[in-house]
């Protein structure tokens, strides 16, 4: 078959050449002596559009083809440049290849996302979700490019494991179903050693892991899937949902903001290079202003506003939020909003948070009341990034495990890397997904993902 991508790339080197392409039938139309077949063969986004007429020997048949149906369509290229389609192929031969049954749901009309969310398996073959699958598959291919590019290595952590990397107990256990193998407690299954004898379970965050990693290779980069068991169903959480934690040594709190923002910037202006049909569409139909977002984004310099002062800010507004803030309360969505949409208009960093609202293992301030923790939060989504500083000192590393109840005892390599050259060290968590939603303007993230798992969904 001939290379669809190319031929909307220069059509003009297969003008009136003979063409083969195979592709699913996305809509067709016929009057009594010619019809239209809008055929997609998935390797790029935009249809080619085939016309047929009664000099086809299968004119009868052709016409009946349902939607859904994959066909090869031999036939001319003809340069249309009036029309709103660069080219159409003027069939010379079309051949059924596997005939799609009348009861195929993805009819001519628009159907709503909650709709198109029953019908995960067919759902990749509309506009709206080839569009967004092909940006999620550059884009992450723009995040491996970006570090590569600056020499970082992509470290592996563990999906099982028995560390809970935020202290948060959030985790979903992993049981092996070989229950002989379990070990018992008089005589019954200890769920507690469900795995093989020991307890484990999906991983939440590859953070500390990753600092092994970077207190060998210095500068490292984690891109898989992670899991949180939050009972919460909001659109911008999942259960499972792939996060990027870079992981920086010799490195401090600036240094990991400096990293979060070219980061940010490169991969947004990678994919409206590279993905520009798609972008388009996401203009168009999606959210209006798209691209002014990302552009304004690309050619801005991010704010950086410290919680305390963030809080102070916040506090005038008390009286329009859910839930009102005073220094020591978590900044949730509705503030992390207001900050970013009204008060800066653009991406702006918080940092340096109270210690109660964070993880055990940011790094204490010289106020003893804050650490060194950011999080990026962004207009439309709210945090986009969680990072930190790392505790690097032992005994104040120990302190806090103890007064934040974190169990030591299978720690032990984690404090141990403080004892060997445990260097300064900073990093943070990229939610994958969440930046989909930002590129694309998709506003769930239920609609972000292939197969999403949120509380009770798990079908396909
Ligand atoms: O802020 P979080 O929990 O930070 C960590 O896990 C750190 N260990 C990261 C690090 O420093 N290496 O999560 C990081 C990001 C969030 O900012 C958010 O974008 C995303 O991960 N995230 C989620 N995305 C979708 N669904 C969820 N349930 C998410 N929880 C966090
Ligand atoms: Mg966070």
């Amino acid at each position: 078959a001939t290379d669809v991508r190319d031929l909307f790339k220069s059509p003009g080197k297969y003008s009136d050449k003979e063409v083969m392409v195979e592709g699913w039938i996305r809509t067709i139309r016929d009057s009594k002596n010619f019809g239209f077949i809008e055929l997609n063969d998935g390797t790029f986004m935009k249809n080619v559009q085939v016309v047929f007429e009664n000099n086809l020997s299968n004119f009868d048949e052709v016409k009946k083809y349902p939607t859904g149906s994959a066909i090869t369509v031999k036939g001319n290229l003809l340069l249309t440049p009036e029309a709103k389609q660069l080219f159409e192929i003027k069939a010379t031969e079309i051949k059924m290849e596997a005939e799609s049954e009348s009861s195929y749901p993805l009819q001519k009309k628009r159907h709503s996302l909650e709709y198109l969310r029953t019908i995960a398996h067919l759902r990749p073959r509309t506009n709206t979700f080839a569009a967004v699958f092909r940006v999620r598959s550059l884009a992450a291919y723009a995040i491996h490019k970006f570090f590569n590019e600056r020499g970082f290595i992509y470290a592996h952590p563990p999906i099982i494991t028995a560390s809970d990397a935020e202290g948060a107990g959030e985790m979903f256990r992993v049981t092996a179903l070989d229950l002989d193998n379990i070990e018992k407690l008089d005589g019954k299954t200890d769920y507690t050693k469900d795995f093989f004898g020991k307890s484990a379970n999906l991983t939440v965050s590859g953070q500390l892991e990753a600092e092994i990693f970077a207190l060998a290779f210095k500068n490292v980069y984690t891109f898989g899937p992670t899991f949180r068991a939050e009972n919460s169903n909001t659109s911008r959480h999942a259960a499972e949902f792939w996060m990027i934690e870079p992981e920086i040594a010799f490195a401090d709190l600036n240094d990991n903001m400096q990293l979060a923002e070219d980061m940010v910037k490169y991969v947004i202006s990678y994919v409206m290079e590279n993905a520009k049909e798609e972008m388009e569409f996401f203009n168009s139909f999606v959210e209006k202003g798209l691209f002014d977002k990302l552009n304004n984004v690309i050619d801005s310099e991010f704010g950086k506003i410290d919680y305390t002062d963030a809080i102070e800010i916040l506090k005038k507004n008390n009286d329009n939020f859910d839930y009102p803030v005073q220094w020591g309360t978590d900044i949730q969505t509705e503030h992390e909003r207001y900050l970013s949409e009204k008060i800066f208009g653009k991406p702006v960093f918080v940092t340096n948070y109270p210690k109660e609202i964070k993880a055990f293992y940011m790094r204490m301030n010289e106020d003893n009341k804050t650490v060194a923790a950011m999080d990026l939060l962004v207009p439309g989504i709210g945090e986009l990034i969680g990072g930190s500083q790392r505790e690097e000192r032992l005994d104040m590393l120990e302190k806090r495990m103890d007064e934040m109840g974190i169990e030591k005892e299978g720690m032990w390599w984690y404090m141990e890397l403080r004892k060997y050259g445990g260097v300064k060290h900073a990093g943070y968590g990229l939610g994958f997904e969440r930046l989909i939603m930002y590129l694309t303007g998709m506003g769930n993230i239920r609609d972000v993902i292939p197969f999403p798992r949120t509380p009770k969904n798990a079908e396909f």
